[in-house]
């Protein structure tokens, strides 16, 4: 294994194995975690918000297709196998829903920790990365441990709002690492008045709570995830009253930052953000109603989940575009491409 020493004087060399000179795609992948350059980096975090939006509609659909127990044992999907395998209980599409959704988990288990890799490897190591992105493999390992608790306890809506929940905490991480590794490391320089700093943290907590309300309702309404699943005994339209007021509340805190960014000429990034904001949360308010008044058709709540975690992602994007920690590090910038360099032309 080589020394720290060591690597910043290859750090110092030219890297033969450099992605920005490689032609060969198999190289250039291996390069973008194993000689990582800050963007391959930010690439793979990119990837890790993708996976970790993705499996949130995946997992949609595992629960609206009734697919929950297509794989009724854990970790193996039926009895000693791991994979499907006749089983009159349960249809071939459920269980290959189910499985397919398991296996999904390895390939944003796999982003994750390739992210870690890239973190760890990238010269200068930059610490908070390293955390951040070591959050993210940990994250999907718990998450399998739900995922495996939400079929021991046959669907149970606690279990599954966990299980979903899981996701905005680990897009946390995800988009945090994002974030940072296309920015600089000197300390935070608030960029927006206090009341707007303060009014974004409000909006992103009351994002979350919206969140949390929303499993609420699908714990009450018909999508178990199977037939003889347990239900909340709410009724479906009190608890679907406080979830939309609640998302009236995000959107009313949202048209007021929108408005306090503009006569505080707040950066042009942080009033985007808002704006990107309001423009999914009117999507996603519209959606919430539609599905509702016709009675919840499964691929609306598919949407209405990935709607959910959109607007979480924005709502975290907002809160890093109050301040700013300068550009990253020039010893990290890539090298500008030969083509845009000014080379000294002769006289
Ligand atoms: C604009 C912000 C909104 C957000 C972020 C949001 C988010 C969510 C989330 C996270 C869930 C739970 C998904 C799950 O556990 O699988 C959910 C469920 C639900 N939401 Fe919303 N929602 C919003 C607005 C609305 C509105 C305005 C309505 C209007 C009635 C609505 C109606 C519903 C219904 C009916 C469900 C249950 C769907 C099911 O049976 O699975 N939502 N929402």
């Amino acid at each position: 294994m080589r020394g720290v020493a060591e690597r910043s004087q290859t750090a110092a060399a030219p890297r033969p194995a450099d992605p920005r000179r490689s032609r060969n795609p198999l190289t250039r992948v291996i390069d973008s975690f194993w000689n990582p350059t800050p963007a391959s980096l930010r690439l793979l975090a990119l990837l890790g918000v993708i996976g970790n939006a993705l499996i949130v509609a995946t997992g949609g659909a595992v629960r609206v297709t009734k697919s929950g127990l297509g794989c009724p044992d854990w970790p193996r999907c039926s009895g000693d196998s791991l994979v499907p395998t006749h089983n009159p209980a349960h249809s071939a599409a459920n269980m290959a829903i189910e499985f397919g959704n398991r296996m999904l988990t390895f390939v944003v288990l796999a982003i994750g920790v390739l992210v870690f890799v890239a973190a760890l490897r990238l010269v200068p190591r930059r610490k908070d990365l390293v955390w951040w992105a070591l959050a993210q493999p940990m994250s999907v390992v718990a998450q399998a441990v739900i995922g495996g608790i939400v079929v021991l306890s046959k669907l149970h809506p606690a279990a599954v709002a966990l299980h979903f929940l899981i996701s905005p905490a680990l897009l946390v991480f995800c988009v945090a690492l994002y974030e940072r590794s296309g920015e600089g490391d000197t300390a935070p320089e608030r960029i927006v008045r206090p009341v707007l700093r303060g009014l974004s943290a409000v909006l992103a907590s009351a994002a979350a709570v919206v969140l949390v309300a929303g499993t609420v309702v699908t714990g009450t309404g018909p999508h178990a995830g199977d037939d003889k699943s347990r239900r909340w005994g709410f009724e479906i339209e009190d608890v679907t009253r406080v979830h939309s007021g609640l998302a009236w509340i995000t959107v009313g805190l949202t048209v007021l930052a929108l408005i306090v960014a503009f006569r505080t000429g707040a950066p042009a990034a942080y009033r985007r953000r808002v704006l990107t904001l309001v423009a999914i949360e009117v999507a996603q308010g519209a959606l919430g109603y539609i599905q509702y008044f016709m009675g919840v058709p499964g691929p609306l709540v598919v949407l209405h989940m990935l709607g959910a975690v959109l607007l979480w992602i924005t709502a975290l994007r907002i809160l890093f575009a109050t301040r700013d920690r300068g550009s990253m590090p020039a010893a990290e910038t890539a090298a500008p491409a030969p083509s845009s360099r000014t080379e000294p032309q002769p006289a």
